[in-house]
């Protein structure tokens, strides 16, 4: 049994038909980031972010895991697994994993304005009731707006996430262009000695960090090579 931990970004479910955010009609070439995925651009237009954030969630909605998040469940089996996701989608959990730390929320919850990560005005939305419009409120009265860390707010999970790494035998890393922080920077936290692999099609640059195992296929193809000649 190893204890593994997997950090994955939006390369882990291209392959189930959503998009990555950047290198080449990303997300953000599409939307202003700024608009739709920052606390001051809810403020300034809400119904615009929470319509961003709808249109998200139905596209979630007809989307399924592919065999890169069926294959992390799968290792559940054999190895103590903690998946470490930047992706907002619930496709982990829905293949099965079961500890699935999400860094910048979840698509399928909305939360408080004025209490964001109060656990106890968090709600799950659902397929017959994706949507989150202005004017639904939390428990606490405030606006509900969409479970999603946006840039320039508290990464709260980031402590669970450099916790998660302390006794692990393998860190792999899937699909992220280590872009982000805190996110990117989980790299610095595996312990010296913990082989590191990375699956990505592209070149990474992971700026000298740490020596990694580059493998240069998408999220599938890539695990399922780790699975067979390393775990
Ligand atoms: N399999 C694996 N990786 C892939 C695939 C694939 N099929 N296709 C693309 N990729 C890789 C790209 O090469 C890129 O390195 O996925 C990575 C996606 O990088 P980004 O688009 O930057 O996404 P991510 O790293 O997850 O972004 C981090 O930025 O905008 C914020 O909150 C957002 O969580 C997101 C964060």
């Amino acid at each position: 049994m190893k204890k593994i931990a997997i950090l994955t970004g939006a390369g882990m479910s291209v392959e189930s038909g959503l998009s990555t955010f950047r290198g080449g009609n990303g997300m953000w070439d599409e939307y202003p980031v700024e608009q739709v995925a920052t606390i001051e651009g809810y403020i300034a237009n809400p119904s615009l972010v929470l319509e961003f954030y709808n249109k998200r969630r139905r596209e979630l909605l007809t989307k399924e895991p592919n065999m890169g998040h069926k294959l992390i469940a799968d290792l559940q089996s054999e190895h103590r697994v903690t998946v470490i996701t930047q992706n907002v989608d619930d496709l982990h959990e829905r293949a099965g994993s079961r500890d699935v730390i999400h860094l910048h929320g979840e698509l399928m919850k909305a939360c408080s304005t004025r209490a964001p990560h109060d656990p106890g005005q968090i709600v799950a939305l659902t397929a017959d009731a994706p949507d989150i419009e202005l004017g639904d409120k939390a428990a606490d009265g405030s606006q509900l707006r969409p479970f999603i860390v946006w840039f320039g707010e508290a990464v709260p999970r980031i402590e669970d996430a450099i916790r998660a790494l302390g006794d692990i035998d393998v860190f792999i890393i899937v699909g992220t262009s280590l872009n982000v922080y805190p996110a990117a920077g989980l790299l610095n936290y595996v312990p010296s000695g913990v082989p590191v692999f990375l699956v990505d099609p592209n070149d990474v640059d992971v700026r000298g960090v740490r020596r990694v195992t580059a493998i240069k296929k998408g999220a599938s193809e890539g695990l399922k090579e780790i699975v067979e000649k390393y775990l």
